[in-house]
């Protein structure tokens, strides 16, 4: 899976580069701005899992470049945000200073308006067989990315900042604030594949994300105890820092251990009823918790 994952990196840092020149930016300061906080060397998880599922369904890279790309602007346009010092105030992403230290407070913003208004030109002028399918992918990042997903995520995340909340709570807010991009990212793969997919492969397909999407998160607020800032590419112990409700602050270390464990084995469960070859994305859910960064 290493391999497949590298890959897919490179693939999608060449095609965000393209993508990005033919956004037409027209102020100096503010293209570099957001090229800074796209092209700064994230794992690009989504847009693998984006490409792994389109493949599991007879889906080619090529057909599914654009959204790829979409989803990562969008996704790094929620990073440069969420550090922001209204937020939650980082000054290390990635290994690199975060994008308001690197320029400025009003750039950093306008760099994330920038990255999440030109996914969707990328989406809307991307070469799709049809306009149908065109507007399902635009359908999928708006509604997973806005204000039913990762918008109310993170608006949840930041008004219970010392307070306490309930499992259930924290699910919820996890869910929308990472798991919604993470189920974005599936059924934007299936969406590519020329083919599409059956109902029943979808519904699973669907499951295996939101399983996923919320191991990913769990696995975050570990690493935000147990990693290394230097592996992490962002502070260890920010979250314990502003007292923000986490799994291992709810159910411990152990228990948010065993958590993310289920999850995963939920989620590969749920790929046995899809019909296609899965093998990436078994691999790619057992990395989410096995990941150092
Ligand atoms: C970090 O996401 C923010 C969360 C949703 C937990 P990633 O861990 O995927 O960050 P990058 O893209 O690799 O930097
Ligand atoms: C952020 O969650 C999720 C987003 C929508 C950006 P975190 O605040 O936990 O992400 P990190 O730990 O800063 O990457
Ligand atoms: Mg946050
Ligand atoms: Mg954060
Ligand atoms: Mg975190």
């Amino acid at each position: 899976m290493q391999a497949a994952l590298h890959q897919a990196q490179q693939r999608v840092e060449q095609q965000l580069q393209q993508h990005i020149q033919k956004l037409n930016l027209r102020h100096e300061r503010l293209a570099q701005a957001m090229t800074y906080g796209v092209l700064n060397g994230g794992k690009r998880l989504r847009p693998f899992l984006l490409y792994a599922t389109c493949a599991a369904l007879g889906g080619t890279q090529e057909q599914a470049d654009s959204a790829a790309v979409a989803l990562e602007m969008v996704h790094s346009y929620s990073l440069v945000h969420d550090d922001l010092p209204a937020m939650d105030d980082d000054d290390l992403r990635r290994g690199k200073p975060t994008c308001h230290i690197a320029f400025d407070e009003a750039t950093a913003i306008l760099a994330g308006d920038g990255l999440l208004t030109g996914a969707f030109e990328v989406l809307a002028t991307a070469p799709c067989q049809n306009d149908a399918q065109r507007l399902t992918l635009i359908r999928l990042l708006a509604g997973s990315a806005g204000g039913s997903g990762m918008v109310a995520g993170q608006s949840i995340d930041l008004s219970h900042v010392g307070q306490r909340m309930t499992l259930d709570e924290l699910e919820t807010m996890h869910r929308h604030k990472t798991g919604a991009l993470i189920r974005a990212a599936v059924l934007m793969g299936a969406a590519c594949a020329a083919d599409g997919a059956d109902e029943q492969t979808l519904s699973a397909l669907t499951r295996y994300a939101e399983a996923l999407g919320l191991a990913f998160q769990v696995w975050d607020d570990i690493l935000d105890i147990e990693g290394d800032t230097s592996v992490l590419g962002k502070h260890q112990g920010a979250d314990l820092a502003l007292n923000k409700p986490t799994y291992p602050a709810l159910l411990g270390m152990e228990g948010a251990r065993r958590k993310a464990h289920d999850l995963v084995s939920d989620a590969v469960q749920a790929l046995s009823e899809v019909n296609g070859d899965t093998g990436i994305l078994q691999q790619l859910a057992h990395y989410v918790v096995t990941r150092d960064h």
